[in-house]
């Protein structure tokens, strides 16, 4: 039986050999002298000495998991792939190992083990697995650089698009204002006038009312009286001539709002009181805070003036009051304090409202360009990424946070001389890095 087993391992192209209860080497055939690296002679002698298979051809698993003892006790084959083992020249090599217990009868058992090199496969295998990473990885940046890229375009497109609109915009509301600015005078400047004619001439009448005119002119003088209600004349007169002052005073008031808050400058940087830019503002979006809407000022004494780019200043407290007032759904407040910092190197303005609070999402990605939670039409996303830019240009930071009572804070510092960034505005600033916590 032994003798069929040699005959049948011999020609085999995998190592084998026949063991031993006590894993002595019986026999081993020509592939198995090959994988030990031993030369034919040293192999047979330290076999003819009775050498364990442990001491001819260590494998990694012969120490503490011998796969033969195990088949042995089990009394069934076992596999095992991807066992390595160190060549006698050192040459590490990979196997799949198989053992099998055999019975030759007259109980003598023997274990076979056969031990397929599959060395050169894991190799071209292991480089595969490396190739397809380095091209993985390579896949993956080229995305992220395309990434980057349609971002800066998309930015820097928007930014070109905005600035423009911003620009017309500035000079259409400017050159409205300056248009307005005549008419209003007219009513504005003369109202006055009107008033003290008026007056004159209602004077002129009571004067006649008093003098003793003779009867029949007596008679058609109080019936002209009664017929244009002289009486309810006088009083809504004033009345009127008080609504047309109020009504010009206010339209004069909105005019010299929208020409402080159109004011580009052509680029050049003034000094500028921001807590009347902030009063001009808050007047601009009357409307949107209507009734509806506390204003809480908190003006710290002694806010130095800022040396800065008015028009896009404006617009940052423009945008956020706005973002404020929308972000409220019913009634509530909004907070603007204004204080010196640093000793007065700097002005800090803080804005607050009573509204949900910034959602999770929005805190992350509330200053990319075109991010936004609102309706078509009520958002483009575009307000605090160029707030943000403003600032940046500005030489000071904006943040933003939910306080614990739930509102939103943003809180802009600025310093009292903006660098010369700050003349072109939107675009110009340093890389993104405004903090928010
Ligand atoms: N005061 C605030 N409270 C809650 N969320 C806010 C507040 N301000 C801004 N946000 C969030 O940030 C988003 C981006 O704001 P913004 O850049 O001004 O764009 P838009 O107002 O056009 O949506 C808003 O859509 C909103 O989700
Ligand atoms: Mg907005």
């Amino acid at each position: 039986m032994l003798e069929q087993i040699k005959q049948l391992l011999e020609g085999s192209v995998d190592a084998a050999v026949v063991l031993d209860r006590d894993r002595r080497v019986l026999y081993y055939n020509r592939a198995y002298e090959a994988s030990t690296g031993l030369r034919g002679r040293q192999l047979a002698q330290k076999v003819a000495a009775g050498a364990h298979c442990y001491e001819v051809f260590p494998l990694e698993i012969c120490q503490h998991d011998c796969l033969g003892c195990k088949a042995r006790d089990a009394g069934r084959a076992l596999r095992v792939d991807e066992i390595k083992a160190v060549r006698g020249d050192g040459e590490e090599l990979t196997f799949i190992v198989a053992a099998v217990p055999v019975s030759l009868g007259d109980g003598v058992n023997v274990i076979i083990e056969t031990y397929r090199d599959v060395t050169a496969d894991v190799r071209i295998q292991r480089r595969l697995k490396v190739l397809l990473e380095r091209e993985r990885q390579a896949k993956q940046s080229l995305e992220e650089v395309v990434r980057e890229r349609t971002q800066e375009l998309r930015q820097a497109q928007a930014s070109l698009v905005h600035q423009e609109k911003m620009s017309s915009l500035g000079r259409l509301v400017a050159g409205i204002a300056h248009e307005l600015n005549n008419p209003i005078n007219f009513v504005y400047g003369n109202v006055d006038f009107l008033g003290q004619y008026m007056e004159d001439l209602l004077g002129l009448v009571q004067q006649l009312d008093a003098a003793t005119l003779p009867g029949e002119i007596r008679v058609e003088f109080d019936d002209a009286k009664r017929r244009i209600e002289y009486e309810f004349l006088v009083e809504d007169w004033r009345k009127l001539l008080k609504s047309i002052r109020a009504g010009a005073e206010r339209t004069a008031s909105i005019v010299q709002d929208l020409k402080t808050f159109s004011r580009t400058g052509g680029g050049e940087l003034q000094e500028t009181d921001l807590v009347a830019g902030i009063e001009t503002t808050l007047n601009l979006i009357a409307p949107l805070l209507k009734n509806r809407i506390e204003v809480r000022r908190r003006f710290a004494p002694g806010v130095p003036r800022i040396l800065c780019n008015a028009g896009h200043v404006n617009q940052v407290f423009m945008n956020i009051l706005t973002n404020a007032a929308q972000a409220i759904g019913g009634e509530g407040w909004i907070e603007v304090g204004v204080r010196p910092l640093d000793e007065g190197r700097a002005v800090e303005v803080a804005i607050r409202d009573s509204g949900p609070g910034i959602g999770s999402e929005a805190m992350a990605k509330i200053t990319d360009p075109f991010f936004t939670t609102k309706d078509v039409g009520e958002g483009t996303g575009l307000g605090l990424w160029i707030s943000e830019n403003i600032v940046r240009a500005h030489g000071g930071t904006m943040k933003w946070r939910n306080r614990d009572d739930g509102g939103a804070e943003f809180v802009v510092t600025l310093p009292v001389r903006a660098p010369e960034s700050a003349r072109h505005g939107i675009g110009a600033g340093e890389p993104r890095g405004a903090v928010h916590g």
